[in-house]
């Protein structure tokens, strides 16, 4: 019923000369056809991914964005407008990197992911706890909070729009990937939250797993019931280890 999604966040990685390498590689793989695909690239090479992806069924998304749509004094930033202008049709907000090395509060994500929508961008909100928080029996709480600002906004048919992303901190880019079981149980927690608030809903809304996935977990992981893919980190700059893993999906 829910399409599997396996995204690509390439974060601060590549060169021009690297990522035409990656790009060649990426459109000599075999693509499933049931599995919604996307990579991130560091905005900078936003268009030339477009461009060299435009005949294959790999959709492009920024890594963030600026928190409102119209244009203005925000040096640095890139606007969500900007974004689907060059392209995109995902954007990642709230990943943990973002809040934790650049401060952004869950009110700050909750305007970016709405200035995403405004734009026609589905945004990929990004939600998980550190180790401390699992430590402490947190992890609902946290990730509680984390959805609220966001549903009180846009209720379960806003996060429907766009997709969630369940990242244990603890998970990214350790090597420690969250167990199947230990994943799923997060993901039905989230799903039974949602359902709450609307059932149908709940059940329609995308929850990807992101943290370690490779391609020798993806198959256990995406076979979990509440798992629909994967938002993938240093595996997704290789085109082969990417490609196996959207095929497990
Ligand atoms: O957004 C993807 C992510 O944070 C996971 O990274 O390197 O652990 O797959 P990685």
């Amino acid at each position: 019923m829910r399409r599997p999604l396996v995204a690509g966040n390439w974060k601060m990685h590549g060169t021009r000369q690297s990522v035409d390498a990656l790009l060649v590689a990426l459109s000599q793989q075999d693509w499933p056809e049931q599995v919604e695909l996307m990579i991130a690239p560091p905005a900078l090479y936003i268009e030339r991914c477009r461009e060299a992806l435009a005949a294959g069924p790999i959709r492009i998304g920024g890594q963030s964005c600026a928190h409102q749509a119209e244009p203005g004094a925000l040096t640095g930033e890139i606007s969500p407008a900007q974004l689907r202008d060059a392209g995109c049709e995902y954007v990642l907000v709230g990943h943990s990197e973002r809040r934790t090395l650049f401060g952004e509060s869950d009110e700050v994500v909750k305007r970016k992911f709405a200035a995403a929508l405004a734009c026609g961008l589905r945004p990929v909100l990004c939600v998980g706890e550190t180790q401390a928080e699992r430590d402490a029996g947190e992890t609902a709480d946290v990730i509680g909070r984390q959805l609220q600002v966001v549903l009180d906004a846009f209720g379960v048919g806003g996060l429907a729009q766009g997709v969630l992303a369940y990242e244990p901190v603890w998970a990214i880019g350790t090597g420690l990937t969250a167990s199947p079981e230990q994943a799923q149980d997060v993901h039905a927690m989230i799903r039974a939250r949602l359902a709450l608030l609307d059932d149908e809903q709940a059940r329609m809304v995308q929850i990807v797993y992101g943290g370690s996935v490779k391609a020798d977990n993806a198959e256990a992981l995406f076979a979990m019931p509440d798992i629909d893919g994967g938002l993938i980190g240093g595996a997704s700059l290789n085109a082969e280890e990417f490609g196996a893993i959207a095929r497990a999906a």
